[in-house]
């Protein structure tokens, strides 16, 4: 509208308001091809600009204008300036254009010409890509299981999961006041439901959905809902069967909860409280895993189910677990966008779970719950296609066909590497039939639990750091410092260096080229 407002100012100078009121509409919105600064806005506002100065002349000399004639030069003056600005708009080149096929979001404010030039001239920043790109000489990170192997999928989506948000929406904190997680997007509940049961993985029929800034926030919220409640009580004990995904025992504790606390290897707990971790397929080493200590009464379980999905795993059976923890970190690799849900059966549990997340962060931000919901429409539009792309005969793409295929290359390169090696080792391949794909197929885990052999290794991760390559420690996750947890979900430039130097590697040979421990240990 700034555009229009500048128009109006020099049109309100120029005593000729009621004509230019009426000329509101969008295209006039489009501003001139060489905008006036606002100087000269302000002195073609004024009689004293060069063409009112020289129609003062000519009155002077003729004499006082009769009405008519002044009318006849407003009308046309008017037109011109009319017939101007709509040349303008239709022989002016159009704006960089989104391939969107614009989401019901986007409507509204989409067609207006005045916020396609905005997008014409701005000069924004890209996003970030994550860690940069590397060379055969790089230090190849893979501590982190940043899943940045799925961009390759989403870079060939097209529009599918593309969202453009106005200005003015998702601005309130609440999304459905009716629902017990009131700040949860009625779209996400709605996807996450049909992507479970596109999928055949979780049971979501009687169970409320919750969402989380990641499933993390998640885990932290069933920790609070399922401590004593009593002011009283000791801290609960919290354990999952070592090796354990490294976080469990550092989320539990940073706080110093006087609620809860980490208490370590499920296999080896003693007690009778206990909230016990399960995570399937386990993160590190990819494991079914099943709770042990699940007989107790005063037991209580939380199932993260982070990779329980196709691309990772044979999906056996539908899960019913009283809390199940997913996220798009894993399943769609949209680890950035910060979004996990809980499928929860009790009710009581779920409005605990949400005071959490009420106390902690007031919500969840809409922004990222929209294209949560977005990436997992186009995910389920892959296997159940749209009645549009029905109609078309389109096929949207296939998320978990891509990950099962990349998975079973990079599995077979790495165990490839690692025989080649001979000083590595890796879990015996394991596989099961999949009811999603109606196949049996071998599980690929997310990350790999690497065992270095060599007799002289104690500490593994430090031998690869050694060799430029960032691994985790087994100490991390309760186990064996010869181990290793490798990310699989990396870019292929790295997972290929990867790969590559671990074959040159030989028994006896392999001393380090050199990357400093000291720089390195706090990445
Ligand atoms: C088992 C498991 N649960 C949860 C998470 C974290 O998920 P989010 O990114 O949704 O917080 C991870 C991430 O690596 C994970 O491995």
């Amino acid at each position: 509208m700034a555009a229009f407002r500048v128009g109006a100012r020099a049109v309100e100078g120029g005593r000729f308001q009621a004509n230019g009121g009426g000329m509101a509409s969008s295209r006039l919105q489009a501003p001139p091809k060489n905008p006036p600064n606002r100087e000269e806005v302000a002195l073609r506002g004024k009689p004293r600009s060069n063409h009112l100065a020289a129609a003062a002349k000519l009155r002077r000399r003729a004499g006082p204008m009769p009405l008519w004639r002044v009318a006849v030069f407003v009308s046309v003056a008017l037109n011109v300036a009319t017939l101007a600005l709509l040349l303008y708009h239709y022989a002016a080149p159009p704006p960089p254009h989104h391939h969107h096929q614009h989401s019901r979001l986007t409507a509204s404010s989409e067609g207006s010409l005045a916020a396609a030039a905005r997008r014409e001239d701005r000069t924004t920043m890209a996003p970030s890509t994550g860690k940069p790109a590397v060379t055969p000489d790089s230090v190849i990170n893979l501590d982190h299981g940043d899943p940045t192997m799925f961009e390759a999928f989403w870079r060939e989506t097209g529009d599918a999961a593309e969202l453009v948000i106005p200005g003015w929406q998702t601005m309130s904190y609440f999304s459905d006041v009716t629902n017990i997680c009131w700040f949860l997007e009625p779209e996400l509940d709605q996807q996450v439901r049909r992507l479970h049961r596109t999928v055949g993985n979780a049971a979501v029929d009687g169970y409320h959905v919750l969402v989380g800034t990641g499933s993390t926030q998640l885990f932290m919220a069933a920790l609070y809902a399922l401590s004593p409640a009593a002011a009283s009580a000791e801290p609960i004990s919290v354990v999952s069967t070592a090796p354990y995904y490294s976080s469990y025992p550092a989320v539990t504790d940073f706080l110093r909860s006087g609620l809860f606390r980490w208490a370590g290897d499920a296999s080896s707990f003693e007690g009778d409280d206990y909230i016990e971790l399960v995570c399937s397929p386990n993160n590190p080493d990819g494991t079914i895993r099943e709770a042990v200590l699940a007989s107790k009464p005063g037991g209580k379980t939380v199932h993260d189910l982070a990779y329980y999905w196709p691309q990772y795993t044979a999906i056996t059976k539908k899960a019913d677990h009283d809390i199940m923890l997913f996220t798009v970190s894993k399943s769609t690799g949209h680890a950035g966008t910060r979004i996990g849900w809980a499928l929860v059966k009790d009710r009581a549990i779920a409005e605990k779970m949400t005071k959490f997340v009420e106390l902690n962060t007031i919500g969840v931000s809409k922004d990222s719950q929209l294209r949560a919901a977005k990436v997992l429409a186009a995910v389920s539009d892959g296997y159940e296609p749209s009645e549009a792309d029905a109609r078309v005969g389109a096929r949207a793409p296939r998320l978990f066909d891509f990950g099962r295929r990349k998975m079973v290359e990079r599995w077979s390169m790495l165990r490839a590497a690692a025989a080649a090696s001979g000083i590595f080792t890796l879990p015996e391949e394991t596989s099961g039939f999949c009811n999603f794909t109606n196949e049996t197929a071998a599980t690929n885990p997310a990350f790999a639990w690497l065992r270095c052999d060599r007799e002289d290794v104690d500490d593994c991760a430090s031998f690869l750091r050694g060799h430029k390559i960032l691994t985790r420690s087994g100490a991390q996750f309760g186990a064996d410092p010869r181990y290793v947890r490798v990310s699989m979900l990396d870019r292929d430039d790295a997972f290929d260096i990867f790969v590559r130097r671990l074959s040159s590697f030989k028994s006896g040979e392999g001393e380090a080229d050199g990357v400093s421990t000291a720089i390195w240990e706090h990445v």
